[in-house]
C-alpha cells in the first residue's frame, strides 16, 4: 500500500506535469490546427451561453482557488491571523460554491453534447472522455466536503497543503503526507491529476490560449500608415 502510496502521491504528479507541458510544446509545434476550443456554437447555440458561462466561472473559481489554497505557505497564514480552522472553513463554502456553480454549467454541456444529433457527429471519442473526466473529479471534489466538515481543525487540510508544497519545490518525502489521507481526497487527487496527462490529448489546450490571451491588455499599438 505505502509503494503505491508512494508511487501516485510521488512520482505520478511530475509524470503528469511532464506529459502536460511537454505534451501541449509538441502539440503546438505540430499541430497547430487542432489548438483550438472546437466551439459548437454554429451547430447549436441551445444551453451553450449558459451552461459555458457556468461552468468556466466554476471551474475558474475552482482552478485559482485550489492553487490559492494549496501554495500558499502556512506562514503567511501565520502572520495574517488565520487559523486552520478558518481557512478550511473558506475553502468548503467557496469551493461548495464554485463547484455547484461548475457543475450545473457542466450538467448542461454534457446535456446537449449527448443529446443534440448535430453536435453528437462532430463529437469525438476523447470530447466524451474529457467531459466525463471532468464530472468524476468534480463530484469526487465535492464529496470531499463530507469528509472535510468532520476534520474542522483544518488538520487533513494541512497535510494536503505540506503535500503540494513539498511536491513543488522537489522534496522526496512529499507522499508521506498523503498516507493518512481519505481515500476520497485520494481519488480525487488522482482524476485532477489525470486531467493534466490528457490535457494536451483534447480541445484542452485552448486554456493556455485563454490564458495568454490576457496579454492582449499590454500588446504594442497596431500602427496603420495610409501608404
Ligand atoms: C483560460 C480561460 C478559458 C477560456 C477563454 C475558455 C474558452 C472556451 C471557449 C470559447 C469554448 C468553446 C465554447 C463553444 O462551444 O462555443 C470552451 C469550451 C470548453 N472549455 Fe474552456 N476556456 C477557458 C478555460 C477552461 C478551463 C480551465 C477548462 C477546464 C479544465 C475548460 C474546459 C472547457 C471544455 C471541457 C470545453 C468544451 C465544452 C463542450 O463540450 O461544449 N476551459 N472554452
Amino acid at each position: 500500500m505505502s509503494y503505491l502510496n508512494y508511487f501516485v502521491f510521488g512520482i505520478y504528479p511530475y509524470i503528469a506535469l511532464s506529459i502536460f507541458l511537454l505534451g501541449s510544446l509538441v502539440r503546438f509545434e505540430r499541430e497547430q490546427y487542432t489548438w483550438k476550443s472546437d466551439s459548437s456554437q454554429l451547430l447549436y447555440r441551445g444551453q451553450l451561453r449558459l451552461g459555458n458561462i457556468l461552468f468556466h466561472i466554476g471551474i475558474l473559481g475552482l482552478f485559482f482557488g485550489h492553487m490559492f489554497g494549496l501554495l500558499t505557505p502556512l506562514w503567511v497564514w501565520h502572520a495574517l491571523g488565520v487559523s486552520h480552522g478558518l481557512k478550511q472553513m473558506v475553502a468548503v463554502v467557496a469551493g461548495g460554491l464554485m463547484g455547484a456553480i461548475c457543475l450545473s454549467g457542466l450538467s448542461l454541456l454534457i446535456y446537449r453534447r449527448f443529446t443534440n444529433a448535430r453536435i453528437s457527429a462532430v463529437t469525438t471519442t476523447g470530447d466524451k472522455v474529457l467531459l466525463l473526466w471532468i464530472l468524476g473529479a468534480l463530484l469526487l471534489g465535492l464529496a470531499t466536503i463530507t469528509q472535510s466538515v468532520k476534520h474542522s481543525d483544518g488538520s487533513v487540510m494541512v497535510l494536503l497543503m505540506m503535500w503540494a508544497q513539498h511536491m513543488l519545490t522537489f522534496q522526496g518525502d512529499a507522499s508521506s503526507f498523503m498516507l493518512g489521507a481519505p481515500l476520497l481526497f485520494k481519488m480525487h487527487m488522482f482524476m485532477g491529476m489525470t486531467l493534466f496527462v490528457i490535457f494536451p490529448f483534447t480541445r484542452l489546450v485552448h486554456v493556455w490560449s485563454g490564458f495568454a490571451s490576457v496579454t492582449y491588455l499590454v500588446r504594442p499599438w497596431q500602427l496603420v500608415r495610409r501608404r
